[in-house]
């Protein structure tokens, strides 16, 4: 791990309703008690929860983000979706975009790009998914794929400080299975290496996703250069959530 400040992020995915916001006074409490440690929560909640959410945050350090947005960035006829500035006004910092979920429902890198350009436009925060899937991996193809997904995602992109890269291979992501330490770092390492050398991002932030949970973060927490971790099915649980923050920050 790096010694600057480790974020957790907490993405809901389509899970959660209004009872749910209580599960939060639990994280609060945690993050009054250990405010001096270098730690940052931002919870992803569905749509629908985003304001509720933010009524119990907005006096705290935990900050709040969206899943996806559109890549329009501020209204316009496309049924169901929401855009930057609307989850700008729920008071949402930041948004996930490029999650395996989208692309796999064809989600092109072409709209993730039109996304991120958007969205940092208004001002929100992006956490940018890339990993290659299982077969990918078989066939090798692992630095292919992620850069593709760096290159393309972050095409013409300004402001790359407002990036934030979340490395999730597919095959990890609620399966239990998690790369091995050395998998791992040589990816996160690769990452880096595209960042730098092919667009010139110098200080990127690289976190990791995928059955993140707390019997296997004590060792995820050992490895090199990882900013973070974004979490799926374990951030729920408050206690699961705050078991796996004071695992790695204490
Ligand atoms: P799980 O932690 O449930 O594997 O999900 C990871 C993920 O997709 C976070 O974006």
């Amino acid at each position: 791990m790096t010694n600057k400040y480790i974020y957790f992020i907490a993405n809901w995915k389509m899970y959660g309703d209004l009872k749910s916001v209580n599960s939060l006074n639990k994280v609060i409490n945690f993050t009054k008690k250990y405010k001096k440690k270098k730690f940052k929560l931002i919870y992803c909640p569905p749509y629908t929860l985003l304001e509720s959410f933010y009524k119990k945050i907005k006096r705290t350090k935990i900050e709040l983000g969206g899943q996806n947005c559109h890549f329009e960035p501020s209204s316009g006829p496309y049924t169901g979706s929401i855009s930057p500035t609307m989850l700008k006004k729920t008071g949402a910092k930041h948004v996930i975009l490029g999650h395996s979920e989208n692309r796999n429902e064809g989600e092109t890198e072409q709209q993730i790009n039109k996304k991120i350009n958007s969205s940092v436009k208004c001002g929100l925060k992006v956490i940018l998914c890339i990993g290659e899937t299982l077969v990918q991996k078989k066939k090798k193809k692992t630095k292919q794929i992620l850069l593709r997904q760096i290159i393309k995602g972050l095409y013409k992109i300004k402001n790359l400080n407002n990036i934030t890269i979340a490395y999730e291979p597919v095959w990890s992501i609620g399966t239990g299975v998690v790369p091995s330490n050395h998998e791992l770092e040589k990816n996160i390492k690769t990452i880096r290496n595209i960042l730098k050398k092919n667009i010139k991002f110098k200080r990127p932030k690289v976190l990791y996703g995928g059955s993140v949970n707390i019997k296997n973060i004590r060792n995820l927490a050992r490895i090199k250069d990882i900013d973070g971790f974004l979490i799926g099915g374990a951030s729920q649980n408050a206690k699961k959530f705050i078991d796996i923050v004071k695992k790695t920050i204490i």
